[in-house]
């Protein structure tokens, strides 16, 4: 618990940018990076990846986000040495075991994206218990990608609506979308990707087709709730289009453009 008093607590309480995006994606990055400035092993850089999560869950609570999705591990961090892969499984394991009940009692709702199949069981059955638990909270979506891969989620829907025997002609946008990992989530409107890299990594495809990027050479470890804040107001001042040629301002008093123009999509 913080000592500080009070005024001097409200001084760092963030300040809501508005309009919030709903939805906020992240591609943690630049834990191994952030370990290796600090000549520890990769493995300590993932555990303080996972200390933050909580921190920036927080922060986005306070700054009314209603869903976070987090890129914990992906399909293809499967060709990371073994012992890094091992590490990351039993990472979350334990993250499980002693976060759960301050999620659940902070009102977090759980949510996995990705695979269960290849994942050790007594794993799979903490992941289920999690997302069982947690099912009824609503104070914030925090959506797991784990063994997560956006190809294999588009691939995984269309192997569903084919197996179900779905004529061509029924599938549509809003079909697909319903048999995705997780069916009743809202777009991503902002994707952020810390450690300074500019790639999607496979991260929600389908679901980011709209989503503004922000990316932050700052390792994930480090990328506080200021650094959050920053990546909300650049999104604020975004003009966001949709493949149309209206442009509309999001939050027009954080912007030097009208906040309608015509302009190419
Ligand atoms: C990339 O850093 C990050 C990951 C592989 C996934 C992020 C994982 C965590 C924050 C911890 C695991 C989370 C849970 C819930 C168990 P990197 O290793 O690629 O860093 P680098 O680019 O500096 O090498």
């Amino acid at each position: 618990m913080t000592s500080q008093p009070a005024e001097q607590r409200a001084a760092h309480k963030p300040t809501n940018p508005t309009p919030t995006p709903r939805h906020v994606g992240i591609i943690m990055d630049g834990n191994g990076r952030w370990a290796q400035n600090r000549g520890l092993p990769r493995l300590a850089g993932h555990r303080a990846g996972v200390d933050n999560i909580k921190r920036i869950l927080e922060s986005s609570v306070e700054f009314g986000v209603e869903v976070l999705s987090i890129y914990a591990f992906s399909t293809e961090n499967w060709r990371r040495p073994p012992d890094e892969v091992t590490g990351l499984m039993r990472l979350l394991g334990l993250t499980i075991q002693r976060q759960l009940g301050d999620l659940n009692r902070n009102g977090v709702k759980i949510v996995h994206s990705g695979r269960l199949e290849g994942i050790e069981p007594s794993l799979q059955r903490q992941v289920r218990n999690a997302l069982e638990v947690t099912k009824n909270n609503s104070r914030i979506v925090l959506n797991v990608a784990f063994n997560y891969g956006g190809r294999a989620e588009i691939l995984d829907a269309m192997r569903r609506i084919m197996q179900e025997g779905i004529p061509p002609e029924a599938v549509t946008e809003e079909l697909l979308s319903h048999y995705l990992y997780v069916a009743d989530l809202p777009d991503p409107d902002l994707i952020i990707r810390t450690g300074g890299e500019w790639r999607l990594s496979n991260f929600l495809l389908w679901q980011a087709a709209y989503a503004e990027y922000y990316q932050t050479p700052t390792y994930w470890p480090d990328f506080n709730e200021d650094e959050l804040r920053r990546a909300l107001e650049a999104y604020a001042g975004r003009q966001r289009r949709f493949g149309g040629v209206v442009a509309q301002t999001i939050n027009p008093g954080n912007s030097q453009s009208p906040a309608t123009s015509v302009a190419q999509a």
